[in-house]
C-alpha cells in the first residue's frame, strides 16, 4: 500500500520523504493556495517533484472537458511524475478518458459514492479519491463507501487504484488499510500522529534513564 502526503508544504514533504515515509504527494487548489504566495505554482510543482520520488497529483481548475485536457496536458508536461487530478463531473470524466488516451495518469477526485467510482474506473482513471472525512462531516459513514468501492472494483477486475482521501485521524488510516485500499493520502498531522505512540515515548524514556543510571557507555 502506498502512502501519499496530502499537502503542498515543501518542508513537510522533504521531512517525510527524507525519512522514507511517503511514496508520493497529493495536492488540491486549496492546499496550493495556502503556500503558493506570489510564486508560480508550476515552480512549486517542480520543487515538489524534485523532493519526492513518486507520483505528485496536480489538480486542474478548469471546468470544461476541453480546458481540463489542455490544462492537464500542460501540468503533465512539467515532470514525468505528475498525475493530473480532475473532479468527478461529467466533464471531468470525459477529460479523464482523453488524458488517458494521451498516456497521462489521472487521479479522479471529489468522489463521494461507489457509483461515481465505477464511472471513473470505466473512464480509465489511474486513481480514484473517495473523500472519507467530508462524507463523515455530512453525516455518512465515509469508510463504507471505500469498502463498497473495493468490492465493486474487485468484482469487475477494475484496475483503478483506490486512493483513500480526506483522512482526518489515524483510525481512518487503519480502517482504510484493513479494507485493502491501494493508497492513502494523509495530511502531515496524521502522518506524525501515526508515527508517535505514548508507550513508545515512555518506553524510550525508561530505557535511557536505566542506561544513564548504570553509568556505562556504548
Ligand atoms: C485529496 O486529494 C484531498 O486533497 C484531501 O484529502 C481533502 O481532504 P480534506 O477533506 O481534509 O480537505
Amino acid at each position: 500500500m502506498k502512502i501519499f502526503l496530502d499537502t503542498a508544504d515543501l518542508n513537510e514533504i522533504r521531512r517525510a520523504a527524507s525519512a522514507n515515509l511517503i511514496d508520493g504527494v497529493t495536492t488540491n487548489p486549496s492546499l496550493l493556495a495556502k503556500v503558493a504566495g506570489d510564486g508560480d505554482p508550476k515552480d512549486l510543482f517542480l520543487e515538489i517533484c524534485d523532493s519526492v520520488d513518486g507520483p505528485v497529483s496536480a489538480e486542474v481548475v478548469a471546468l470544461t472537458a476541453d480546458e481540463m485536457v489542455e490544462e492537464g496536458r500542460r501540468l503533465a508536461g512539467l515532470h514525468p511524475n505528475i498525475v493530473v487530478k480532475v473532479p468527478l463531473t461529467e466533464d471531468g470524466l470525459q477529460a479523464c478518458r482523453r488524458l488517458r488516451d494521451h498516456q497521462i495518469p489521472v487521479n479522479v477526485t471529489l468522489c463521494f459514492s461507489t457509483a461515481q467510482a465505477v464511472l471513473a474506473a470505466k473512464a480509465g482513471a489511474t486513481y480514484i479519491s473517495p473523500f472519507v472525512g467530508r462524507l463523515d462531516d455530512a453525516g455518512h459513514e465515509g469508510m463504507d463507501v471505500v469498502a463498497e468501492i473495493r468490492t465493486a472494483y474487485d468484482r469487475y477486475d477494475m484496475e483503478t487504484q483506490i486512493l483513500a482521501a480526506s483522512l482526518r485521524h489515524p483510525r481512518h488510516v487503519l480502517e482504510a488499510v484493513l479494507i485493502g485500499v491501494d493508497c492513502a493520502t494523509l495530511p502531515p498531522k496524521v502522518l506524525h500522529q501515526l508515527v508517535k505512540h505514548p508507550l513508545t515515548d515512555a518506553g524510550l524514556d525508561a530505557f535511557l534513564a536505566d542506561w544513564k543510571a548504570s553509568g556505562q557507555e556504548l
